[in-house]
């Protein structure tokens, strides 16, 4: 892989400084930073090519609208979906899972019906079906977790029934970065014929997703968590179902023919795309995932294994530090608390060393009353962290502990 110095000159905010000392962004799993490439694409699209997609017949309107069926094509090949009209772009992850709740749930959710979803999810996976749910009489169930955050399966088993209409668990926890067994809980819905939702935005940048070989029947990711800009996302969903769904919101461009007595749709995956959509947002998200391609998805996931290694060496020798979930077997994201000090006060003081942490319940609200607490210090690191970050980390914990003694 490319030498991490050279990585981090492709992000400006990294050598930025906050109170006078170097910005130490340990707050990957809330938003990534944008390397230069992704700025100068969005920059290329309003100062050379800005003007509505699918609609003009003019020469900058053309441009547009090719550049943003290449960005289709570029998240098709970065999931391995099998067709491009499977991709939608959306807002975000919430943007997406609400499509397929308020869409799938109008098709085939009717009264006594019932949607599994997981005691690890973020509310963007909870509230959803919860409306859902509300508005069609249907029960939600829910998968337990256990101690180690991990999904309980045998659990999961004994709650399929012929009343389950869709599962919907997330890849990856936000809150403590456990990774969770989504092809068994995939295999298990599909053996009774039932569709799964898998919520990627905590999955995707981490390693490689391959919507084919992990046979789930939508995957939701979020474009600023994978070094893209804010505002964008995906919906991929298999074909089959996309074409059974009713469309989500109506509007311009996801329209065949309006008239009063009767309008109908466009084709995927305009159907699911009404309105202008962020189309620069779009191309720069294809901008961010051609240059995961170029520093090679393998390599991230070795590099992040090691900086996850050192930080679980570090926080592990803190004896007053519990980390709460990941044992060094998740993503680069570590969940902890230091006794008898307010995760809130944990992470005002390491922000004044220049550390960015996240603290609180994470918006997964459910998994803090699983072990029974406000919420957590959330340390959530990238490729482009470094060891001596991590040192940092290490010393301003020690600090903190030592102003409450
Ligand atoms: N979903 C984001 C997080 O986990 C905001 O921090």
């Amino acid at each position: 892989m490319k030498d991490i110095s050279l990585i981090r000159a492709d992000f400006p905010i990294l050598s930025t400084s906050v109170y006078g000392k170097p910005l130490v962004y340990f707050d990957n799993a809330a938003t990534t930073q944008k390397p230069l490439c992704v700025l100068e694409t969005i920059q290329d699209v309003y100062t050379e090519y800005n003007a509505n997609i699918h609609r003009g017949v003019h020469a900058i309107s053309d441009r547009a609208s090719e550049e943003y069926e290449k960005a289709r094509e570029k998240v098709r090949s970065f999931l391995n979906a099998a067709h491009k009209e499977e991709i939608i772009f959306t807002s975000g992850t919430t943007g997406s899972i609400n499509a397929v709740a308020f869409s799938f749930g109008e098709r085939y959710i009717s009264e006594g019906d019932e949607v599994v979803v997981s005691h690890l999810e973020h509310h963007s996976n909870i509230v959803p079906w919860q409306m859902l749910c509300e508005r069609k009489k249907a029960r939600l169930k829910v998968i337990p977790m256990n101690e180690s955050g991990m999904l309980v399966l045998e659990e999961y088993y004994k709650l399929l029934s012929p009343r389950t209409k869709i599962v919907a668990v997330t890849q990856v926890s936000n809150a403590l970065g456990t990774i969770q067994p989504v092809s068994e809980i995939i295999s298990a819905a599909h053996s009774i014929g039932v569709p799964v939702l898998v919520d990627g935005a905590q999955g995707i940048q981490h390693g490689i997703t391959d919507v084919q070989k992990l046979d789930c029947d939508f995957y939701v990711f979020s474009g600023h968590k994978i070094y893209g800009p804010a505002g964008t996302g995906v919906l991929y969903g298999k074909n089959k179902w996309l074409s059974e769904l009713p469309p989500y919101q109506g509007g311009g461009d996801m329209v065949a023919n309006v008239t009063f007595d009767k309008t109908t749709y466009n084709e995927l995956p305009f159907r699911f795309e009404a309105g202008t959509t962020n189309f620069p947002g779009a191309i720069g998200l294809a901008s961010a995932l051609g240059y995961v391609d170029a520093l090679g998805r393998e390599n991230i996931a070795a590099r992040e294994k090691e900086l996850l290694g050192h930080a679980i060496n570090i926080l592990t020798g803190i004896p007053q530090l519990r980390i709460i979930g990941n044992n060094g077997s998740g993503i680069s994201t570590i969940s902890f608390l230091i006794n008898g000090i307010h995760p809130y006060d944990t992470g005002m003081i390491l922000d004044k060393l220049g550390v960015a942490v996240r603290t609180g319940a994470h918006c997964a609200q459910p998994v803090m009353d699983f072990y029974e607490i406000e919420g957590t210090v959330r340390a959530s690191l990238c490729f482009y962290n470094t060891i001596e970050e991590i040192n940092l980390l290490g010393t301003g914990i020690e600090q903190v502990i030592k102003m409450f003694s």
